[in-house]
């Protein structure tokens, strides 16, 4: 038997998730490897679909899509990663195991420098943040004279996607909620201008550190009015790219507030790189995704490190205000 972390109904996570044992896994099928995990985050979607509760309800459910570990078996047909690899699986369901069976394919090989800490934590983010600068892209002025807004900044996308920026030369303005996160923010990225929500002229600071420059693009992963309200510094043509749900809040909305502006709204979800995107381009984002790994490890920052046993701990730390960084879980 091995350990993993199930679930077997829909619920608080840190009510419901446990760590239970569970049969080994069969040796790898067809194109499969066995890999035998050493580590793995606990990203906020993660909880999400913990909250919604098992595909099957009542069937206990092996949680998890991201988890480091060693290659130690590979089924027929499999050339790489061969055993003895390390490698990081992505999005693989129910990776929170000991051992897990997944498709060779899925499996991004972690260079020698990334630490284990790195390396639990190096695709699903980095992926995330590739895929939002990509989106940003769409607008001509991003990489001229456009300024993107980055909600949530200090979230571990979100400083992500603004390394990604800063080494594109692509101008950002973070927005965070809190005084306190403005200043930590500011100290980390000094050339980062930062707004907090949490003053009354949020908004019209924006509209003044812009000075008259495009707002094409504003990314959240919030929603609710802040959303809302970002929607109303974009420059004509621009687009919210909403790709989180944090404040589980509506985003009031205003036919008027679209129209005279040709503004748009648009979603965006890694669910949808595996079978939305070309192989090619998905090799390319992996070994963009390998790079950001291997050249920005100041930026994969640690929340917390829990045992399989802490499990609940662990899930109610990853909405702990003001906590930066990834919660780790070792096996
Ligand atoms: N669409 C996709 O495919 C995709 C993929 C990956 C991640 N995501 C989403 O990206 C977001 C960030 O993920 P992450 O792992 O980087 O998160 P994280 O490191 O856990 O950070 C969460 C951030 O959200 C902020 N926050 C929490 N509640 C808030 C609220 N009510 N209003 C404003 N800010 C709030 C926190 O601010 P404080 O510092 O003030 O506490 C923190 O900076 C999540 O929504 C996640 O679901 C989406």
């Amino acid at each position: 038997m091995i350990r993993a972390i199930t679930y077997a109904s829909a619920g608080d996570p840190a009510a419901v998730l446990e760590a239970t044992e569970i049969p080994d896994p069969p040796a790898p099928g067809l194109g499969q490897i066995q890999v035998e995990v050493r580590a793995f985050p606990i990203h906020p979607g993660d909880l999400i679909g913990v909250t919604l509760g098992p595909r099957t309800p009542g069937q206990r459910t092996v949680a998890g899509l991201e988890g480091t570990g060693v290659v130690v078996a590979t089924g027929p047909d499999v050339e790489t990663p061969a055993i003895g690899t390390r490698v990081t699986v992505f999005p693989n369901p129910g990776s929170w195991a000991q051992r897990v069976n997944v498709a060779a394919e899925l499996a991004v090989p972690v260079p020698d420098s990334v630490s284990e800490d790195v390396a639990a934590q190096m695709v699903c983010n980095p992926l995330t943040a590739l895929l939002l600068y990509r989106a940003a892209q769409q607008h001509f002025s991003v990489g001229f004279d456009g300024i993107v807004i980055n909600n949530a900044a200090n979230s571990s996308v979100g400083r992500l996607f603004t390394a990604s920026a800063q080494h594109h030369h692509i101008a950002t303005i973070s927005v965070v909620r809190s005084a306190d996160r403005a200043r930590e923010l500011a100290a980390r990225q000094p050339n980062v201008p930062v707004v907090s929500t949490d003053s009354p002229d949020w908004v019209q600071q924006i509209e003044v550190i812009a000075a008259g420059r495009p707002i094409p693009v504003a990314l959240d992963p919030v929603g609710g009015t802040v959303a809302g309200d970002l929607m109303s510094v974009l420059s004509s043509g621009g687009t919210l790219i909403a790709y989180g749900a944090i404040s589980q809040e509506d985003i009031p909305l205003h036919a008027s507030g679209l129209l005279g502006g040709e503004i748009g709204i648009r979603g965006l979800t890694i669910g949808r790189w595996l079978s939305g995107v070309a192989p090619e381009r998905r090799a390319s984002d992996i070994a963009g995704v390998t790079a950001i790994a291997t050249t920005q490890a100041g930026n994969f920052d640690v929340a917390g490190t829990y045992t399989l046993d802490q499990i609940s701990a662990a899930a109610r730390h990853v909405s702990a205000p003001g906590k930066i960084g990834t919660v780790i879980v070792k096996t």
